[in-house]
C-alpha cells in the first residue's frame, strides 16, 4: 500500500477500529483528545478537577445530562467556565457529556500520601492574632454560604452587616463546623477540599484535598480533631485542627470485606467521639477521641454497631443516648448508643429530613421534629416512647425546620416542593399547630432558617442567584431588614452552633 494512500484511509480505519474495540476506553478522559485539548486544563487530566470541579458521575448526581450540555455550549457566567458552542460541534460537547458521566477507566486512589501532598498552608499555626479584628461579637457572627457563586460571607448578627466575603471551593457541602470558642470555621465542598478559616482574623489558614467526593465534616467537641466523611473513596479521614494534617484513613468495610460509602459523620460531645453514617453496609460507626479510650491518641479504631437496617441519615437525643435514624425504606430506627443496638421502631413514613430535625420542650416530654422529604407534613414524636403524637401538615415536602430555645416557633420551609416554594411556614411549638405563612420574596425560593444568638430574629434564605437574606422579628413575625447575596444557602450562628442549640443541627 503506498503511503499516501495508507494516510488516507488512515483516519477512516481509526475510526472503525475505535468503535469497535474502544466504546468503553473512549469514557476514558486520557484518549480522549477533544477532552485534552479544551477541559483537561481546568478539570484535570484524570477529571478529579482543578480550577473547575472533578467531572466524575458521583460527584455530578445534581446535574441533569442536559444541563451538562447547556453548560458546557454556553459556559457559566461570572465563572472561569467558557462557552464551546462555536469551538465544538454538537456532536463534540454530547460525546464530552457522556464522557463526564462514564465512571474512570482506572479508579483513582486517594489515600494518605495523597491527602498529605494536597495540603497547603496559609498561615503557620500560632502566627495571627488571638483576638479579633473587627468589634463585632464574634459570636453572634453568621457564617452565610452562598453557592451561586461559591463564597462565603461573614455577618455581624447585631448590625446585619457583612464583616467580610471570601471565595470557597466550588459546592460546599454539609454545614460548616466551628472550633469550640468559634474562632475557626471548617468548610468541606463536594470535591474533598477541607478548608480551616481563621474568624478572628479574616483569613483562611489551610486546605487539605480529604477526598475526591465528600459529604461533610465533624469537628471534636475538644476542638482537636476533625473527621471527613467521604462518598469516594469509601473512607474515613481524621485530621489535626492545629494545620489540617492528617492522622488517620480509616477504611470502611463490614467483616466480609464490602466496603460502604460514608453519608455523614457527627460529632457526640457529651460522648467524646464522632458518629458516622453509612450508605451501603447496615452498620453504624462510633470513633472516639476520648484519651481514655484511645491511649495512642490517634487510633479511631471504629466501635461497629451492627443493625438489621441501613441508617443513612441521622438525629440525635440531646445526651446522645440514642440515633433515631431513617432508611430509604421509610422504616424509622431508634438505635440506643450505649448498649449498641435497635431499642424501637419509629414511624417515619415521609422519607423525614432528619439531618435537619430539631427538638424542644413540649408538655412534659422531650419532642423531636422533621421536615419530610416527600411528603408535605412535619412529624412531631415523643422521645420517650418513641410514638409519633402528630403529622401536622403543611404546603407541601419541605428540607429545613429550625428553632431557638428563645423563641416561642419552629420555622420549616416547603422547599422539597414543586410549589409554594416562596413560603416559610410558622409552627406554635406550644400547640403544634401551624400559625402564619410568610413569603419573604414572593415568587422566589425561601428557605433555611437561622436564629441570632438571642433568639430575637430568625435569617431565611431567598435561595436564588438574585437572592437575599430576610430578617425578621422572631416574635412579630415583621421583616426588619434585607441584604442582598448570591444564591444564599445556610446561615450558621457561631454561638448557637457551638453551644448546641436545640433548635438547630449540629
Ligand atoms: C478555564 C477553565 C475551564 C475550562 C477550560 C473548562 N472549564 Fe468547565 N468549569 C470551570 C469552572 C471554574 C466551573 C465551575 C463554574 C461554576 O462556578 O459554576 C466549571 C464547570 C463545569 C461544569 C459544571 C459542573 C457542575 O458540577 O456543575 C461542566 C459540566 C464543565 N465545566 C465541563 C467542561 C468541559 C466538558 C470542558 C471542556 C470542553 C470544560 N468544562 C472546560 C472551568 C473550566
Amino acid at each position: 500500500m503506498s503511503v499516501p494512500l495508507f494516510n488516507k484511509l488512515m483516519p477512516g480505519l481509526f475510526l472503525i477500529l475505535s468503535s469497535l474495540v474502544l466504546p468503553i476506553a473512549w469514557a476514558d478522559a486520557e484518549i480522549n483528545p477533544a477532552y485534552q485539548t479544551h477541559c483537561a486544563s481546568c478539570h484535570g487530566a484524570d477529571r478529579l478537577g482543578g480550577t473547575g470541579p472533578a467531572l466524575l458521575p458521583g460527584n455530578l448526581d445534581r446535574l441533569k445530562r442536559p444541563d451538562a450540555i447547556k453548560t458546557i455550549t454556553e459556559g457559566r457566567l461570572a465563572t472561569q467556565m467558557p462557552a464551546f458552542g462555536t469551538k465544538l460541534t454538537a456532536q463534540e460537547i454530547t460525546s464530552l457529556a457522556e464522557l463526564i458521566y462514564a465512571p474512570l477507566a482506572k479508579t483513582p486512589t486517594w489515600g494518605m500520601d495523597e491527602i498529605r501532598t494536597s495540603r497547603v498552608e496559609y498561615a503557620k499555626t500560632g502566627s495571627l492574632p488571638d483576638k479579633p479584628a473587627f468589634k463585632a461579637d464574634p459570636l453572634n457572627l453568621f457564617v452565610v454560604v452562598e453557592l451561586g457563586d461559591h463564597h462565603a460571607t461573614i455577618l455581624d448578627g447585631d448590625k446585619f452587616e457583612p464583616i467580610t466575603r471570601f471565595a470557597t471551593r466550588y459546592a460546599l457541602h454539609g454545614g460548616p463546623k466551628f472550633s469550640p470558642d468559634g474562632r475557626y470555621v471548617y468548610f468541606a465542598s463536594r470535591d474533598g477540599w477541607i478548608a480551616k478559616y481563621d474568624i478572628w482574623n479574616l483569613k483562611l489558614v489551610a486546605e487539605i484535598r480529604a477526598g475526591i467526593n465528600t459529604r461533610n465534616l465533624a469537628v471534636s467537641s475538644d476542638g482537636r480533631f476533625a473527621m471527613v466523611a467521604n462518598y469516594f473513596p469509601h473512607t474515613l479521614v481524621a485530621l489535626d485542627t492545629r494545620d489540617l494534617t492528617p492522622i488517620r484513613v480509616i477504611d470502611v468495610k463490614d467483616d466480609g470485606g464490602k466496603s460502604s460509602r460514608v453519608s455523614a459523620v457527627y460529632d457526640a460531645a457529651p460522648r467524646k467521639s464522632f458518629i458516622a453514617a453509612l450508605k451501603d453496609i447496615p452498620e453504624v460507626w462510633e470513633l472516639s477521641y476520648d484519651d481514655k479510650a484511645m491511649p495512642d491518641k490517634t487510633a479511631f479504631a471504629p466501635r461497629r454497631l451492627k443493625l438489621d437496617d441501613y441508617l443513612d441519615d441521622f438525629f440525635f437525643d440531646p445526651a446522645y443516648d440514642h440515633v433515631i435514624g431513617s432508611s430509604r425504606g421509610g422504616q424509622g430506627q431508634v438505635v440506643n448508643l450505649n448498649v449498641g443496638r435497635k431499642i424501637a421502631d419509629v414511624a417515619l413514613p415521609g422519607l423525614p429530613h432528619l439531618g435537619s430535625g430539631i427538638s424542644w420542650r413540649y408538655q412534659d416530654q422531650t419532642v423531636m421534629a422533621t421536615p419530610n422529604l416527600k411528603e408535605g407534613v412535619v412529624s412531631v414524636i415523643d422521645m420517650t416512647s418513641w410514638k409519633t403524637i402528630k403529622q401536622i401538615p403543611t404546603l407541601g415536602p419541605g428540607f429545613f425546620m429550625r428553632s431557638h430555645e428563645r423563641t416561642p416557633y419552629a420555622w420549616v420551609d416547603v422547599f422539597n416542593s414543586s410549589k409554594n416554594r416562596d413560603v416559610i411556614q410558622i409552627i406554635d411549638k406550644k400547640t403544634l399547630e401551624l400559625v402564619k405563612e410568610l413569603k419573604p420574596s414572593p415568587g422566589k425560593v425561601a428557605a433555611h432558617t437561622e436564629f441570632t444568638r438571642d433568639g430575637k430574629y430568625a435569617v431565611v434564605s431567598v435561595w436564588e442567584n438574585d437572592g437575599e437574606l430576610v430578617i425578621y422579628d422572631a416574635k412579630t413575625l415583621e421583616v426588619v431588614k434585607r441584604i442582598k447575596m448570591n444564591k444564599p444557602s445556610g446561615k450558621y450562628n457561631v454561638y448557637n452552633k457551638i453551644t448546641r442549640s436545640e433548635g438547630t443541627s449540629h
